[in-house]
């Protein structure tokens, strides 16, 4: 069979909904609303947009995705009940292609301590909210919460019932990354095998990455026949993440000889979109991460570089190309103009709007007024920066100075501004310019937090250059990240907790 007439898996993108359930990854309307442009752009089939009954921001995003995205159908998560669906439709009803997903729990660990409920009475829950949210909408999924560890008999009952309500397709969770590759595939063929409407419905995989098998669970659902596979970019998600999409998508293509199916997703987008969503998450991207890995396609060994000259196929599976990773040796400059940027933060992956453009090009230039040559990781990180900060400005960095002596705490002036207004301290504590930096910051803005991870990384080669912290700060329970770039360690920082900060809703 030639490749186009394949059998196509559909990929649902739940980085909106189960992505954003990651410690410290929420994001506003706007970044949602970009993210999912780009998700459409990246031409993924489904793209689940969030749980409208959570919260009115969560409402908000789905909404507006519904009314703006065309192209993919726009799913909104509900229970099994009235209030859930009923708000679920309301979000999703601007939508050409609404998806109404519920879900219920069905193991009996679930049943018995979350729900307090007999087999029976989920059976009828489960129909009953299928029928209520089939009755606004044609497109109906179900998924039995923690299906990788219900018993089998119970599953295809639910199963059957749910489809025989109007269930379109039939999600089957890993909610807690239990499963194996083996035991997800027996999962599936059970299902195949046993219920008598299967063929009614698309069966759906979704695994969660515990045990660090999501995606081989995931390619082990599709070769016993689940057509719908269910990940998010960078495989964010809540604890050890979701399947990601990058890696099932890399390795459906790439091992096409073994699966025989095709996907929609336009390949060269996947770099592009994970660099989006870390920075607008705050959540990096490890390093050896497959396929969006800064070293994914790194060769290092003498042995393989030369096999590499020779040959590339003796050592790459994949083409960096293929998956949007571009080379150039390129430097820019300061005398490099706005075009120039544009033209390689494109060619990054970053399709800047004017406004951003605007923003990165301003802090380009400062840092290439300290620094000679930019690279493109400093470039790169000078733009995830000014993504993840701008949206949401309130304090703002005006000046600071820091004079260090050994032995003693630094003594640090800061200057911030908000809304126009000024506003300075000055302090002698802490243990270093970083602790003093965090004092002063927390002090001035009444934002009471504490560090939960703080990490600084070289952009490029050299001692100029940028130096771009990380963090992650915890106020009032909850976790915000933050982002900054300098030449100067202490200004990134600064930055980085700024932003931080500039995520808290009371803030803003
Ligand atoms: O992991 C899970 O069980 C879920 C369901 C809501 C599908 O995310
Ligand atoms: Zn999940």
């Amino acid at each position: 069979m030639s490749t186009t007439e394949q059998p196509k898996i559909r990929i649902f993108d739940t980085t909106l909904r189960d992505g954003e359930q990651s410690p410290g990854a929420s994001m506003n309307l706007e970044e949602k609303l970009t993210i999912a442009a780009a998700l459409s752009d990246l031409g993924v089939d489904i793209i689940e947009a969030g749980f409208p009954i959570a919260s009115p921001g969560d409402f908000e995003a789905v909404e507006q995705i519904a009314k703006t995205i065309r192209g993919p159908v726009i799913c909104g998560l509900a229970r099994c009940s009235d209030q859930d669906i009923d708000r679920a439709w309301e979000a999703l009803k601007h939508s050409h292609s609404p998806r109404i997903h519920v879900f219920l729990a069905t193991s009996a660990i679930h049943r018995e301590f979350k729900l307090k409920m007999t087999a029976d009475e989920i059976v009828l829950r489960a129909v009953a909210g299928v029928k209520r949210a089939k009755r606004v909408c044609d497109d109906i999924e179900f998924s039995p919460e923690d299906a990788a560890r219900t018993e089998p008999d119970f599953l295809c009952r639910v199963v059957e019932a749910v489809i025989q309500a109007g269930a379109t397709t039939v999600n089957i969770p890993d909610t807690v990354g239990y499963a194996t590759p083996a035991h997800m595939g027996r999962v599936i063929h059970t299902l195949k095998n046993r219920v008598p409407n299967i063929d009614k419905a698309i069966i759906s995989i979704h695994c969660h990455n515990d045990l660090g098998l999501a995606v081989a669970n995931s390619l082990a659902a599709v070769e016993n026949g689940a057509r719908q596979v269910e990940c998010t970019i960078n495989g964010i998600g809540e604890r050890a993440g979701n399947c990601s999409l990058e890696e099932i998508v890399m390795a459906l293509r790439t091992r096409n000889d073994h699966y025989g199916f095709q996907t929609n997703i336009v390949t060269k987008r996947l770099v592009p979109v994970s660099r989006l969503v870390s920075s607008t998450t705050g959540l990096d991207v490890q390093r050896n991460k497959a396929i969006v890995g800064r070293n994914a396609f790194a060769h290092e060994a003498g042995i393989h570089q030369d096999g590499m000259l020779k040959e590339p196929s003796t050592y790459e599976i994949m083409r960096p190309e293929d998956v949007g990773l571009v080379k150039t040796d390129l430097v820019l400059g300061k005398h490099s103009g706005r075009a120039a940027l544009s033209d390689r933060a494109k060619q990054l992956g970053f399709d800047l709007t004017g406004e951003q453009l605007q923003a990165v090009f301003e802090e380009f230039k400062r840092v290439a007024d300290r620094k000679k040559e930019v690279y493109d990781g400093d470039i790169m990180a000078i733009i995830q920066s000014q993504l993840h900060g701008t949206l949401t400005e309130h304090w703002e960095l005006s000046d600071f100075a820091v004079h260090l002596r050994r032995g003693k705490s630094p003594m640090f002036q800061l200057k911030l501004s908000r809304a126009g207004e000024s506003h300075e301290i000055e302090l002698e504590d802490g243990e270093g310019p970083i602790d003093a930096a965090f004092l002063a910051t927390e002090k001035l803005t009444g934002v009471p937090m504490n560090c939960r991870e703080f990490k600084i990384n070289a952009t490029s080669l050299g001692h100029d250059a940028l130096g771009e912290v990380t963090l992650s700060i915890e106020h009032n329970g909850h976790e915000y990240r933050g982002r900054g770039v300098s030449t100067d360690c202490v200004e990134a920082s600064l930055v980085a907790i700024l932003s931080a900060i500039n995520r808290i809703p009371s803030v803003q």
